[in-house]
């Protein structure tokens, strides 16, 4: 089995060619630094391109027999192929869908049915609303929801908070991979062997840690598993992973002549997106495009080996962003202390004392460096951190194709802002 997400970042004898990396995205030719990426990373060319070659050539419908709209099957479903790919699936095993939060209302109707009053689901409240909100329409079904709450001191998930809750009547554990308030990744195969030791399953959300780190859905062993594309390097669609027995058993949200067995087309009513679904090759390619430009040419893609260049620079963009801010004693970063850093992604929140999340934010702006306040819908986490009063946090998300002199740059915005 390949290491799960316990693993920091990698060493790579080749560091990423950052400056290569750039020139593949249009957007990033701005003189803003945008350090706002776990709201929505930009898009590769090559994606945008694929998109519009879709639309240009074959906006119809797919599925007949004349060749045209073969050739556009062809191209939706290769789309798929790469979703699958990206993590570690079969491609009848991921649904797509317009985003993480539809996805997951979608998977609770379909799950629905398959829950008796009395049963237990838990939901935490570090998550995004989005892993909490689609659940808790259960309850109308006689469900009961528990919550499991983060450790307030560690800003983290907790197994030991967890056994406290697990019942022989839980049937589904939905928590977060890496909050996106927080950054911390969890041990999500460790929590997963627990949850199944105990005869439930887990939905995991996977946006805040899919930019950063390789998924491995088999890896990991989860039963369901969440992610948004566009925050992906890649178009706005939602990506939701489903065991194939489980998409099986679940109850279909499509027509009622699509059959059950039809997965994962009965849980995509009214169809995907044609054409960002084919474009999510452009993804792909770029990817493809960074392996073979680091010398690693031996054969296809390695999706590790990518991943893993990503978070080695991605560790280097982080490294002094959280030691300037840790050695300001009026700030306060989010989360545990420095002997986990190595579980961190590159998003950092932070709070200062006595001043509001918008005063700094407004400071940052005018050195056009894009950065948010908030509480990112993770609204139950900011409120359980005591934060609301004071705008939530201020967040700096930082990907692969940030550089360290935008980290210098932010360092000088928050010298003024501080
Ligand atoms: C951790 C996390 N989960 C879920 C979502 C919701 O994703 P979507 O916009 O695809 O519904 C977000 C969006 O910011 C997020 O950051």
């Amino acid at each position: 089995m390949r290491p799960d997400d316990t693993r920091g970042p990698a060493t790579n004898t080749h560091p990423l060619d950052v400056e290569f990396v750039r020139r593949q995205f249009p957007a990033l030719a701005t003189p803003w630094a945008l350090m706002d990426n776990a709201g929505g990373s930009v898009l590769p060319g090559v994606v945008i391109e694929r998109a519009r070659a879709y639309m240009a050539r074959y906006q119809i419908q797919v599925g007949a027999s004349y060749p045209l709209s073969v050739e556009a099957g062809e191209r939706v479903a290769g789309g798929r192929a790469f979703a699958a790919e990206l993590i570690g699936a079969a491609p009848d095993e991921v649904v797509l869908g317009p985003s993480t939060t539809a996805n997951l209302r979608t998977l609770r109707r379909a799950l629905a049915p398959s829950l008796a009053p009395g049963d237990q689901v838990i939901v935490t409240d570090l998550d995004h609303e989005s892993n909490i909100g689609a659940w808790l329409p259960l309850r109308e079904r006689g469900v009961e929801l528990r919550t499991w709450r983060f450790d307030r001191a560690r800003h983290t998930l907790e197994l030991a908070d967890l056994e406290a809750l697990l019942t022989p009547r839980t049937k589904l554990v939905c928590l977060t991979h890496a909050a996106n308030v927080v950054g911390y990744v969890h041990d999500i195969a460790a929590i997963t062997r627990r949850v199944h030791e105990a005869g439930a399953r887990v939905c995991v959300d996977g946006v805040a840690f899919a930019p950063h780190r390789r998924v491995d859905v088999k890896a990991l062993d989860v039963d369901f598993y969440a992610l948004s594309l566009y925050k992906v390097y890649g178009p706005h669609v939602g990506l939701l992973y489903g065991k194939r027995e489980h998409l099986l058993a679940a109850r279909g949200q499509n027509h009622f002549f699509i059959d059950e067995t039809q997965i994962p087309y009965k849980l995509e009513p009214g169809g995907v997106n044609h054409e960002l679904t084919a474009s999510l090759v452009g993804t792909r390619a770029y990817l493809e495009s960074v392996d073979r430009h680091h010398g690693d040419e031996q054969g296809a893609l390695d999706l590790d080996r990518v991943f893993a260049r990503f978070a080695d620079h991605e560790a280097r963009l982080l490294a002094p962003v959280l030691a300037y801010l840790r050695a300001r004693p009026n700030v306060r970063v989010i989360g545990p202390g420095p002997e986990h850093d190595a579980r961190r992604v590159p998003t950092v929140a932070f709070t200062v004392q006595g001043r509001r999340a918008s005063e700094i934010v407004s400071t940052i702006d005018r050195a056009q460096v894009a950065v948010r306040w908030g509480d990112f819908y993770a609204r139950r986490a900011i409120e359980g951190m005591g934060l609301r009063e004071q705008d939530g946090i201020v967040r700096v998300s930082m990907v692969h194709y940030n550089t360290p002199a935008e980290v210098e740059r932010l360092l000088a915005a928050l010298d003024a802002a501080l």
